[in-house]
């Protein structure tokens, strides 16, 4: 059988634990916290899902950095109510990680120009879509890309980098000699934790 995880039964390794697996998604993308999915919610109130990859993770500020499109949906709901939440399941290390917070898009300020400029063209690209994300089309190829820019700026204005700041994350280690579940806070700069059933 397996050895168990140092985090096993350390609360505050589990919660580091958690955030080591955000990093690592950052930077590698067969990790698949590198594509969590992102839940907000609408106008009415409904759940919203879908797919986003993760840019930055920085345990120390408990916060979360992914891209969008300032015409999309998304960007529309983090405007007018802020809630947020992603979702990650990794099969291989059995952990489940759910983190719930406030975002805020930056679409002007350093936090974007920062975000842009480290982008690939080939991301950049995706930013100049005409019409805007969401578009009902009459087919669906009705739709332009720019070609590649040379002033690398075509998509600047409908690009948003968006930072989750993390209020509750709940991680969930999936195990046959028993599961490891456990909810953390936010305060003003530090966590608590405590172990919850699974
Ligand atoms: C693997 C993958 C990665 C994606 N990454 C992003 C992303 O980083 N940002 C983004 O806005 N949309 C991303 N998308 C597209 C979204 O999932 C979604 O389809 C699109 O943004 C429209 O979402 P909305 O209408 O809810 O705003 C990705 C989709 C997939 C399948």
């Amino acid at each position: 059988m397996d050895a168990l995880p140092s985090f096993y039964d350390d609360l505050d390794g589990f919660r580091a634990e958690g955030w080591r697996r955000l990093a690592e998604g950052v930077t590698n993308r067969y990790s698949p916290f590198h594509t969590p999915s992102l839940a907000t919610v609408d106008a009415a109130g409904r759940p919203r899902l879908r797919t986003v990859v993760l840019r930055a993770a920085d345990a120390g500020a408990g916060a979360l950095r992914f891209h969008c499109d300032r015409r999309s949906d998304k960007a529309r709901e983090i405007a007018e109510n802020g809630l947020a939440a992603l979702h990650v399941y990794d099969g291989r290390a059995k952990l489940q990680l759910r983190v719930e917070g406030r975002a805020r898009l930056h679409q002007d300020d350093a936090v974007a120009d920062a975000a842009w400029g480290a982008a690939l063209t080939m991301s950049r690209i995706c930013y100049g879509v005409e019409p805007g994300p969401g578009t009902a089309l009459t087919a669906g190829d009705a739709y332009t890309m720019p070609d590649e820019d040379p002033e690398a700026r075509i998509g600047r204005e409908n690009f948003c980098a968006v930072v989750l700041s993390a209020e509750r994350m709940d991680l969930l280690y999936l195990d046959r000699r028993g599961h490891r579940r456990a909810v953390f806070r936010r305060g003003t700069e530090t966590w608590t934790g405590t172990w919850v059933a699974p």
